[in-house]
C-alpha cells in the first residue's frame, strides 16, 4: 500500500483537505492537520537514480506534462489564480499542490519538491527496493542466468518493499486516479481547480505517458489483451475513486455535483460493459455502487461501496487476462484518441 495513498490515509483517519505542514516527515495523530504527499518522502529516490538504468524510459518521461508540470506549473497565470483563491504564497511550497504536481524527497533534511510526477509516483517509492528489483543473484548474474526461483523472490521481495510492477494493473492504475480524480472539495470550489479529468486508462497511458521502452526498445502499444484489461480496470477505478471523491463532499456546490455526475456515468458505464463480457464481477461491482446514495455526507456508504468496487476490480485484474474479452474491441479508443503532449 502506498503510504500516500489516498484510500489507507482515510482508513488511519487523517484529515485529507488540511493546512499545510510542510516538512512533517513523520505522520501520525500529530501530522493530522497535513495534506499528504503522495508518496514518503524519505523513500523517494528521484528519477535521477532510475535514469542510471532507465535512460529510455527517462527520455520518454521528458516528453510528458508529468515532466513539464515541475517547471511550468508555478509559472502559470491559471495556477497563480487558484493559488490566490486559495490563500497561498508560493505553488512549490503549498501541501495543496504537492500532493498532486510534484514529488517530494528529503534534501537537507527537508522534505523538498524535486520533481514533477516520477517513476516513483507510479512504481512506488523505491528507496526499499531499488537494489532488490534489478538484482539477479550477485554482481555477475544476468537476467538470463537468474534461476527460476530467485526471480520469483526477487518480484516478491520487490513487491513487498513497495514496488509497483506494472503487471499488477490495479495498483499501478490506482495512482493514475488517486490523482486524476482530484477529491478535494476545497480546491474545486474555492481554488476553481478542475474537479479532475476526463480520464480513460488506454487513451490516457499509451500517448506521451508511453514507455514501454525496456523489454523492447520500441516503445510499442500495449498488446490487445492488455488493452481491454486496462479499459476494463480503468472503468473501475474511474467508479471507485469518483465514488471517494463523493464521499469527501460536504456541500452542495461545484465539486459535489462534478463528483457525483461522474460516479453517476462510470455507474452507467460498468453496467454497459458487463453487457458486452461474460464476467459476473461487473453486474456485482454496479450493484455494490447503487447500494449507496450519491448525496452529501453520506461518507461511511459510500466509501463502503467504493471499497466492494476495489475488490471486484482487484479480484478482477488477477483472474483474467484479457485474452476472453474481444467484445471490448469495439469501444477501445483508437490510436487517434490517445492523449499526446502538444
Ligand atoms: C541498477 C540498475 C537499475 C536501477 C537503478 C533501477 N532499475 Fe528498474 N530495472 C532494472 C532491471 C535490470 C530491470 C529488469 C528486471 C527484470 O527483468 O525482472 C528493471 C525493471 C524495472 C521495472 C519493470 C519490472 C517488471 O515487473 O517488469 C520497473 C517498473 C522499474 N525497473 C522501475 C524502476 C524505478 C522506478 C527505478 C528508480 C526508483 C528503477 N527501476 C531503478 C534495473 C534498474
Ligand atoms: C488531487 C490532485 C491535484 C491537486 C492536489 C492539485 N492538482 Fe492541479 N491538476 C491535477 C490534475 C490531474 C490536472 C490535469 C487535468 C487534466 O489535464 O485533465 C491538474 C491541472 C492543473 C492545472 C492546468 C494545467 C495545464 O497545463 O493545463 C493547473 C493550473 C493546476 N492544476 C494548478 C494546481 C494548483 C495551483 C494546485 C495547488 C493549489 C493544484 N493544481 C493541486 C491534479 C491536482
Ligand atoms: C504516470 C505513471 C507512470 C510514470 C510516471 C512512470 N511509469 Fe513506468 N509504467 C507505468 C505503467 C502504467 C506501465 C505499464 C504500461 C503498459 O503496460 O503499457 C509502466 C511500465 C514500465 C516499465 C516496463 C516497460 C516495458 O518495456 O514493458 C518500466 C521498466 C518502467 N515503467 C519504468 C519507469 C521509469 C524508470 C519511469 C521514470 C522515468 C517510469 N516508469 C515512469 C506507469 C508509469
Ligand atoms: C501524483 C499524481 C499523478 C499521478 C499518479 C498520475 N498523474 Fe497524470 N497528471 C497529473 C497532473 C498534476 C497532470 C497535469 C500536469 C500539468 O499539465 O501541469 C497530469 C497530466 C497527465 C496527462 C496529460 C494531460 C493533458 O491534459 O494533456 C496524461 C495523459 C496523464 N496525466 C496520464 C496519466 C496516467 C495514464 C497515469 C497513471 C498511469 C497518471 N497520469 C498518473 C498527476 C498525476
Amino acid at each position: 500500500m502506498l503510504w500516500g495513498n489516498f484510500m489507507s490515509l482515510e482508513k488511519i483517519g487523517i484529515l485529507f483537505v488540511g493546512l499545510a505542514m510542510f516538512g512533517i516527515v513523520m505522520m501520525g495523530p500529530v501530522a493530522a492537520k497535513a495534506q499528504q504527499l503522495h508518496l514518503d518522502p524519505t523513500k523517494v529516490m528521484g528519477p535521477d537514480a532510475c535514469g542510471e538504468c532507465h535512460k529510455s524510459s527517462i527520455e520518454a518521461w521528458k516528453g510528458s506534462h508529468h515532466f513539464s508540470t515541475f517547471k511550468t506549473l508555478p509559472r502559470q497565470k491559471e495556477a497563480r489564480t487558484i493559488a490566490d483563491k486559495m490563500g497561498l504564497k508560493r505553488i512549490k511550497a503549498a501541501s495543496d499542490c504537492l500532493s498532486c504536481h510534484f514529488t517530494s524527497a528529503i534534501v537537507k533534511g527537508k522534505a523538498k519538491p524535486i520533481a514533477g510526477i516520477t517513476c516513483e509516483s507510479c512504481h512506488g517509492a523505491g528507496r526499499d527496493w531499488i537494489k532488490v528489483h534489478s538484482d539477479f543473484g550477485g554482481k555477475d548474474v544476468k537476467a538470463e542466468n537468474e534461476s527460476p526461483a530467485h526471480k520469483t523472490e526477487r518480484y516478491a521481495k520487490s513487491e513487498a518493499a513497495g514496488m509497483i510492477r506494472p503487471s499488477k494493473l490495479y495498483k499501478v492504475a490506482q495512482n493514475c486516479y488517486s490523482c486524476h480524480t482530484v477529491p478535494n472539495e476545497k480546491l474545486v470550489n474555492k481554488g476553481g481547480h478542475a474537479a479532475g479529468s476526463k480520464f480513460e486508462l488506454v487513451a490516457w497511458s499509451q500517448g506521451e505517458v508511453r514507455h514501454n521502452v525496456w523489454y523492447s526498445k520500441k516503445n510499442r502499444v500495449a498488446a490487445i489483451e492488455r488493452q481491454r484489461m486496462m479499459y476494463l480496470i480503468g472503468r473501475a477505478l474511474d467508479l471507485e475513486y469518483s465514488l471517494r471523491g463523493v464521499a469527501k463532499a460536504t456541500k452542495k456546490a461545484d465539486y459535489a455535483v462534478k463528483m457525483a455526475k461522474r460516479a453517476k456515468k462510470a455507474r452507467k458505464r460498468i453496467k454497459a460493459i458487463a453487457k458486452l463480457i461474460d464476467a459476473p464481477e461487473l453486474m456485482a461491482m454496479y450493484k455494490a455502487a447503487k447500494a449507496a446514495k450519491l448525496k452529501l455526507k453520506n461518507e461511511a456508504k459510500l466509501t463502503a461501496a467504493a471499497d466492494a468496487v476495489a475488490r471486484h476490480a482487484q479480484a478482477m485484474a488477477d483472474k483474467y487476462d484479457g485474452s476472453t474479452f474481444g467484445g471490448l474491441d469495439a469501444v477501445l479508443p483508437s490510436a487517434k484518441k490517445y492523449k499526446v503532449a502538444k
